[in-house]
């Protein structure tokens, strides 16, 4: 079943077509991922996704529904949530403050409670933690902190933009392989990167956008082998 349908998305900022019609599907428990150059649009997506933007033209249905222009946190209500590009954790509040801000959707309070000591278990660098403010963190640690404000939520779709971006490759590895995990845990994920070789290898389907448009898409094996891409994307 298929959890996430684009079609025919149009985004502007004014005269500026940021992105210019795209088709993208993502099916439940799948990684897709969404990979392009420095000005490609990957941002521009994830945040008309997530309701920040207002797109031009184009359906957005999830689960069924046109969520496409719908306000933020209706959407977020739904389950969609981001984790933007860049971290945004809160840097003066703690990182316990951080994580709780994840869940202000949820109205449950002992899911959240469980939620909270789920994610401090496999976080263990964010429970020594819990009391410092965000700011002080490595970024490697404020991406995580990010990632588990993110699950907070208990997201039905999660979204990441470039959650390498900026990290050492030892804490590359650590963020992919939590990528793997969340994968195998059964978390819809649509994935925004610029490692292209690190996202291809844990993606099940990737998509190729160039200026606005998908110039490839397919299983992710499949893109990987492209010569285009090798070529663009992969060092060949
Ligand atoms: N707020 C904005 N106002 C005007 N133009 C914008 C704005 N944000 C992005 N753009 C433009 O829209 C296009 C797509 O930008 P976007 O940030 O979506 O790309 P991206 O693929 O995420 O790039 P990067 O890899 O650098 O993060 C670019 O031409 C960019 O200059
Ligand atoms: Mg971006």
């Amino acid at each position: 079943m298929s959890t996430l349908t684009i079609s025919g998305l149009h985004v502007a900022y004014g005269r500026t077509e940021a992105v210019r019609g795209i088709d993208l599907t993502v099916a439940e428990g799948q990684v897709v991922t969404l990979i392009g150059a420095n000005g490609a649009g990957k941002t521009t997506i994830l945040r008309t996704l997530s309701g920040l933007i207002r797109p031009r033209a184009g359906q957005i249905l999830f689960d069924g529904r046109d969520v496409a222009g719908m306000a933020p946190h209706l959407i977020a209500g739904l389950g969609i949530v981001q984790v933007p590009e860049g971290r945004q954790v809160f840097a003066d509040l703690t990182v316990g403050e951080n994580l709780a801000l994840g869940a202000w959707l949820v109205r449950d309070a002992r899911a959240t409670q469980q939620r909270h000591e789920t994610i401090l278990a496999r976080f263990p660098r964010l429970r020594e933690r819990l009391g410092q403010p965000a700011g002080a963190l490595s970024g490697g640690e404020q991406q995580m902190l990010a990632m588990g404000r993110a699950l907070m939520a208990a997201p039905r779709l999660l979204l990441l933009d470039e959650p390498s971006m900026g990290l050492a490759p030892l804490v590359v590895e650590e963020i992919f392989a939590l990528i793997a995990e969340l994968k195998a845990a059964g978390t819809t994920i649509l994935l925004v990167e610029q490692n292209a070789s690190a996202a291809l290898e844990v993606a099940d389907v990737a998509y190729v956008l160039e200026v606005g448009r998908i110039t490839l898409s397919g299983p992710a094996a499949q893109v990987a082998r492209n010569p285009a891409v090798v070529a663009a994307y992969l060092g060949g």
